[in-house]
């Protein structure tokens, strides 16, 4: 197993990405940490199924939006590794979207930087004496920083202030061998936001997509424990974009399109609801004035 003799740290692993990356990570022969926050039943659920598939793993909880809490995490982390050193650490867990800026609160606006932003950079700090040398960190983006959705301002923020930390953090660290990347998923479907994906929504993420469907948690896991495993060790301070191609661009560039309604056309009436131009293909802008 290629992870074998290794430990890892996953943050808000009790659920959605975070539990598929503490699975996957575990499969791979890792010790993991399953971080959680309010959820004690789903991250025993996940240490469960991590060790009905023969996996190490144990539960530590904290509050990521206080120092006192990356403290506890800190804690709970020494006493479960007993000792060992940490070779692989996982910011996965995220304040969600608040904004748009119309309505965002301060006290929302400080939340998200909390936990998205100070969060990460503590305990990667905090994690530093414990880490091997050639180990890992890898942080969870979002392509919310490359999508301008205006409704995310606030959370868009936060994530590309942690690809920012980890590409300069990648120059400070090389020197140990540690490589530092982020994974920014788009659309991804979990147990957690599940409801948010009716058919409507599922099918205009879908349209979206350049690979034609909605992502799934272990679509994002599975390229966190490639940059986790020896075969990443030469990749350093990149953002490896794990969404499928969510908003890479019109299906077809190959001139105007045809009118959705005409006989023959390749674009339904669907097709062009689904255009973030309303109707209008952003090809037949060129054409139409
Ligand atoms: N799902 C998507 O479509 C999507 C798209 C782009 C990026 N992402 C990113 O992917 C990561 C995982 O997303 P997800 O959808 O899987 O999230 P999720 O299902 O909502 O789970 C969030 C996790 O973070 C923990 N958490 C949240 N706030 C916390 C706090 N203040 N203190 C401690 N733990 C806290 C939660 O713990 P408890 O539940 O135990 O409290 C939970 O384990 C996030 O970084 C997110 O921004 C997700």
């Amino acid at each position: 197993m290629r992870l074998a003799d290794k430990a890892a740290l996953v943050t808000g692993a009790s659920k959605g990405i975070g539990r598929a990356i503490a699975e996957r990570l575990a499969a791979d022969g890792a010790q993991v940490a399953v971080h959680y926050g309010r959820d004690e039943r789903a991250a025993r659920e996940t240490v469960r199924r991590i060790e009905e598939n023969a996996g190490r793993a144990f539960a530590v909880q904290a509050d990521l939006s206080t120092m006192d809490g990356i403290g506890a995490l800190f804690t709970g982390l020494r006493t479960g590794l007993s000792g060992r050193p940490l070779d692989i650490v996982v910011n996965n867990a995220a304040a969600a979207p608040a904004g748009p800026i119309e309505t965002d609160t301060p006290e929302q606006f400080d939340h998200l930087v909390a936990v998205n932003v100070k969060a990460p950079y503590f305990i990667i700090q905090r994690a530093l004496p414990l880490l091997s040398d050639g180990g890992r960190v890898i942080t969870i983006s979002s392509v919310a920083t490359r999508m301008a959705n205006p409704t995310q301002t606030s959370f868009a923020l936060t994530k590309g202030a942690v690809e920012t930390m980890s590409r300069t953090l990648a120059r400070a660290l090389g020197g140990r061998g540690i490589t530092v990347n982020t994974v920014a998923p788009g659309a991804t479907r979990t147990d957690a936001n599940e409801a948010i994906f009716t058919p409507e929504t599922a099918a205009l993420a879908a349209g979206l997509t350049a690979l034609n469907r909605v992502g799934r948690a272990d679509d994002v896991a599975d390229v966190v424990a490639f940059l986790a495993s020896h075969d990443a060790r030469w990749i350093t301070g990149q953002t490896l974009d794990a969404s499928g191609g969510l908003h890479l661009g019109p299906r077809e560039l190959t001139g105007p399109a045809p009118a959705p309604d005409r006989p023959g056309s390749t674009v339904t009436p669907a097709d062009a609801a689904r255009t973030p131009t309303g109707g209008r293909r952003a090809d037949d802008h060129a054409a139409r004035p």
